[in-house]
Protein backbone atom coordinates (compact mmCIF):
# COMPACT_ATOMS: atom_id res chain seq x y z
CA UNK A 1 0.00 0.00 0.00
CA UNK A 2 1.50 3.74 -0.85
CA UNK A 3 1.56 5.90 1.71
CA UNK A 4 -0.83 8.88 0.93
CA UNK A 5 1.28 11.60 -1.21
CA UNK A 6 0.95 14.50 1.11
CA UNK A 7 1.74 12.62 4.20
CA UNK A 8 5.59 11.53 3.19
CA UNK A 9 5.73 15.66 1.56
CA UNK A 10 4.86 16.51 5.54
CA UNK A 11 7.03 13.94 7.11
CA UNK A 12 10.28 15.03 4.33
CA UNK A 13 9.33 18.67 5.38
CA UNK A 14 10.35 18.14 9.24
CA UNK A 15 13.38 16.01 8.40
CA UNK A 16 14.88 18.43 6.28
CA UNK A 17 14.26 21.47 8.50
CA UNK A 18 15.66 19.49 11.19
CA UNK A 19 18.95 18.69 9.57
CA UNK A 20 19.70 21.92 9.28
CA UNK A 21 22.91 22.49 11.91
CA UNK A 22 22.63 25.63 14.11
CA UNK A 23 26.30 26.63 12.79
CA UNK A 24 25.27 26.25 9.19
CA UNK A 25 27.98 27.83 6.72
CA UNK A 26 30.65 26.30 9.30
CA UNK A 27 32.86 23.10 7.55
CA UNK A 28 35.35 20.55 9.33
CA UNK A 29 38.26 21.21 7.05
CA UNK A 30 41.56 22.04 9.08
CA UNK A 31 43.56 24.82 8.35
CA UNK A 32 46.88 25.62 8.52
CA UNK A 33 48.48 28.98 9.76
CA UNK A 34 48.28 30.98 6.95
CA UNK A 35 44.29 29.93 6.67
CA UNK A 36 44.64 27.95 3.95
CA UNK A 37 43.08 24.37 3.79
CA UNK A 38 45.15 21.19 5.00
CA UNK A 39 45.41 18.85 2.52
CA UNK A 40 45.24 14.78 2.86
CA UNK A 41 48.40 13.10 2.72
CA UNK A 42 50.69 15.84 1.80
CA UNK A 43 53.79 16.92 4.43
CA UNK A 44 53.35 19.39 6.95
CA UNK A 45 55.16 20.76 10.46
CA UNK A 46 53.50 21.09 13.50
CA UNK A 47 54.28 23.43 16.41
CA UNK A 48 52.92 25.62 19.69
CA UNK A 49 50.88 28.33 18.41
CA UNK A 50 53.25 30.66 19.98
CA UNK A 51 56.56 29.16 19.50
CA UNK A 52 58.33 30.40 22.51
CA UNK A 53 57.60 27.20 24.65
CA UNK A 54 59.73 25.13 22.07
CA UNK A 55 59.97 24.69 18.69
CA UNK A 56 58.07 21.99 16.13
CA UNK A 57 57.80 18.78 16.38
CA UNK A 58 60.50 15.88 15.36
CA UNK A 59 61.68 12.27 15.39
CA UNK A 60 64.77 11.86 17.54
CA UNK A 61 66.53 8.21 17.84
CA UNK A 62 68.14 8.78 21.05
CA UNK A 63 66.32 8.38 24.50
CA UNK A 64 69.08 9.24 27.43
CA UNK A 65 72.55 9.31 25.26
CA UNK A 66 71.60 5.84 23.98
CA UNK A 67 70.48 5.09 19.99
CA UNK A 68 66.74 3.83 20.64
CA UNK A 69 64.31 2.43 17.80
CA UNK A 70 61.89 3.10 16.82
CA UNK A 71 62.08 6.67 16.78
CA UNK A 72 60.50 8.99 19.46
CA UNK A 73 57.88 12.06 18.38
CA UNK A 74 59.55 15.00 20.56
CA UNK A 75 59.29 18.73 20.52
CA UNK A 76 62.06 20.66 19.23
CA UNK A 77 63.99 22.46 22.36
CA UNK A 78 65.25 25.22 20.12
CA UNK A 79 61.54 27.60 19.08
CA UNK A 80 63.65 28.61 16.46
CA UNK A 81 63.24 24.94 14.54
CA UNK A 82 60.34 24.35 12.49
CA UNK A 83 60.77 20.60 13.64
CA UNK A 84 60.55 17.67 10.68
CA UNK A 85 57.29 17.23 8.13
CA UNK A 86 55.01 14.29 8.84
CA UNK A 87 51.75 13.06 6.40
CA UNK A 88 48.47 13.24 7.66
CA UNK A 89 46.55 10.65 5.59
CA UNK A 90 42.91 9.94 6.08
CA UNK A 91 41.89 6.51 6.30
CA UNK A 92 38.18 4.90 5.26
CA UNK A 93 37.96 4.20 1.54
CA UNK A 94 35.65 7.02 0.92
CA UNK A 95 37.98 9.75 2.44
CA UNK A 96 41.35 8.23 1.40
CA UNK A 97 41.89 10.19 -2.11
CA UNK A 98 39.79 13.13 -0.59
CA UNK A 99 41.87 16.50 -1.16
CA UNK A 100 41.89 18.09 2.09
CA UNK A 101 41.98 16.64 5.63
CA UNK A 102 38.83 16.89 7.87
CA UNK A 103 38.84 16.81 11.95
CA UNK A 104 37.85 13.81 13.53
CA UNK A 105 38.39 11.52 11.11
CA UNK A 106 40.83 8.62 11.78
CA UNK A 107 44.15 9.16 10.10
CA UNK A 108 47.68 7.93 10.06
CA UNK A 109 50.44 9.83 10.62
CA UNK A 110 53.96 9.16 8.39
CA UNK A 111 56.88 10.30 9.37
CA UNK A 112 58.10 9.01 5.43
CA UNK A 113 61.09 6.46 5.13
CA UNK A 114 64.30 7.45 7.55
CA UNK A 115 67.00 8.72 4.71
CA UNK A 116 70.04 6.46 6.38
CA UNK A 117 68.71 4.60 9.21
CA UNK A 118 68.20 1.14 9.07
CA UNK A 119 66.21 0.95 12.13
CA UNK A 120 62.50 0.83 11.06
CA UNK A 121 60.69 -0.40 7.92
CA UNK A 122 57.38 1.56 8.68
CA UNK A 123 56.92 5.21 9.81
CA UNK A 124 53.96 5.65 11.41
CA UNK A 125 52.94 7.29 14.71
CA UNK A 126 51.99 5.12 16.84
CA UNK A 127 51.45 4.18 20.74
CA UNK A 128 51.94 1.16 21.49
CA UNK A 129 49.55 0.70 24.96
CA UNK A 130 47.72 4.24 26.12
CA UNK A 131 46.44 2.72 29.09
CA UNK A 132 50.15 1.61 30.33
CA UNK A 133 52.79 3.91 32.04
CA UNK A 134 55.84 6.02 30.03
CA UNK A 135 57.45 5.16 28.01
CA UNK A 136 54.85 2.58 26.89
CA UNK A 137 52.37 5.30 26.47
CA UNK A 138 54.91 7.66 24.41
CA UNK A 139 54.25 8.48 20.56
CA UNK A 140 57.08 6.56 18.59
CA UNK A 141 57.39 5.52 15.28
CA UNK A 142 57.48 2.10 13.97
CA UNK A 143 53.41 1.81 12.52
CA UNK A 144 51.66 0.25 10.18
CA UNK A 145 49.04 2.18 8.29
CA UNK A 146 45.41 1.41 9.26
CA UNK A 147 46.33 -0.25 12.49
CA UNK A 148 44.81 0.46 16.16
CA UNK A 149 47.83 1.40 17.73
CA UNK A 150 48.22 4.03 14.76
CA UNK A 151 45.29 5.72 14.48
CA UNK A 152 44.58 9.35 15.30
CA UNK A 153 42.47 12.41 14.48
CA UNK A 154 43.01 15.75 14.54
CA UNK A 155 40.51 17.93 16.24
CA UNK A 156 39.68 21.28 17.08
CA UNK A 157 41.31 22.88 19.66
CA UNK A 158 38.88 23.85 22.68
CA UNK A 159 39.74 26.69 24.09
CA UNK A 160 42.00 28.31 21.20
CA UNK A 161 45.16 30.41 22.16
CA UNK A 162 44.38 32.83 19.48
CA UNK A 163 41.23 33.67 17.64
CA UNK A 164 43.33 34.77 14.54
CA UNK A 165 44.71 31.26 14.39
CA UNK A 166 43.48 27.52 13.41
CA UNK A 167 44.83 25.19 16.44
CA UNK A 168 44.47 21.34 17.07
CA UNK A 169 44.83 18.72 19.17
CA UNK A 170 45.78 15.41 18.41
CA UNK A 171 43.60 12.51 19.80
CA UNK A 172 44.56 8.80 19.74
CA UNK A 173 41.51 6.58 19.32
CA UNK A 174 42.42 2.70 18.75
CA UNK A 175 38.94 1.48 18.73
CA UNK A 176 37.84 3.52 15.54
CA UNK A 177 40.75 1.66 13.65
CA UNK A 178 39.46 -1.82 14.30
CA UNK A 179 40.44 -2.02 17.84
CA UNK A 180 38.56 -3.26 20.86
CA UNK A 181 36.44 -1.31 22.94
CA UNK A 182 36.31 0.47 25.43
CA UNK A 183 35.57 3.30 22.48
CA UNK A 184 36.96 6.54 23.69
CA UNK A 185 39.57 8.17 22.87
CA UNK A 186 43.18 9.41 24.66
CA UNK A 187 43.98 12.97 24.45
CA UNK A 188 47.50 13.85 23.44
CA UNK A 189 49.85 16.30 25.78
CA UNK A 190 53.85 17.00 25.55
CA UNK A 191 55.39 14.06 28.48
CA UNK A 192 58.46 15.81 29.98
CA UNK A 193 61.16 13.54 30.93
CA UNK A 194 64.74 14.37 31.87
CA UNK A 195 64.55 17.38 30.04
CA UNK A 196 62.49 16.06 26.65
CA UNK A 197 59.25 16.84 25.85
CA UNK A 198 57.39 13.39 24.46
CA UNK A 199 54.60 13.41 22.76
CA UNK A 200 52.06 11.23 24.69
CA UNK A 201 49.14 10.19 26.20
CA UNK A 202 49.45 10.81 29.40
CA UNK A 203 47.20 12.88 31.03
CA UNK A 204 47.68 16.95 31.30
CA UNK A 205 46.62 19.39 28.86
CA UNK A 206 46.69 18.15 25.35
CA UNK A 207 49.32 19.75 23.08
CA UNK A 208 48.04 22.71 21.37
CA UNK A 209 49.31 22.99 17.72
CA UNK A 210 49.19 24.22 14.48
CA UNK A 211 49.95 22.82 10.81
CA UNK A 212 52.44 24.66 8.71
CA UNK A 213 52.98 23.56 4.78
CA UNK A 214 56.44 21.97 4.48
CA UNK A 215 57.98 24.07 1.59
C1 LIG B 1 40.61 16.00 26.38
O1 LIG B 1 40.88 17.38 26.44
C2 LIG B 1 39.73 18.20 26.52
C3 LIG B 1 40.18 19.64 26.47
O2 LIG B 1 41.13 19.95 27.45
C4 LIG B 1 38.97 17.86 27.79
O3 LIG B 1 37.79 18.64 27.85
C5 LIG B 1 38.61 16.39 27.79
O4 LIG B 1 37.99 16.06 29.00
C6 LIG B 1 39.86 15.55 27.60
N1 LIG B 1 39.48 14.15 27.45
C7 LIG B 1 40.07 13.16 28.10
C8 LIG B 1 39.57 11.80 27.80
O5 LIG B 1 40.98 13.36 28.89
Amino acid sequence: MKPPLLLSYVVFLIFATQSIPPTAGADNFVYDVKGKKVLNDAPYSIGPVIWAKGGGIKLTDTKNNKKVCPSYVVQDPAEVNKGGEFLFTLISEEEKREKYLQTSRSLGIDSGRPKNGSCEKWTFWQIADPDAKPPSNLVTTGGTFEEDVSCFQVVDYPKPTSPKVHSYMLQHCPYYCGGTPPVRCYNVSLYQDKGTRHLSVTSGTPFEFVFQKAK
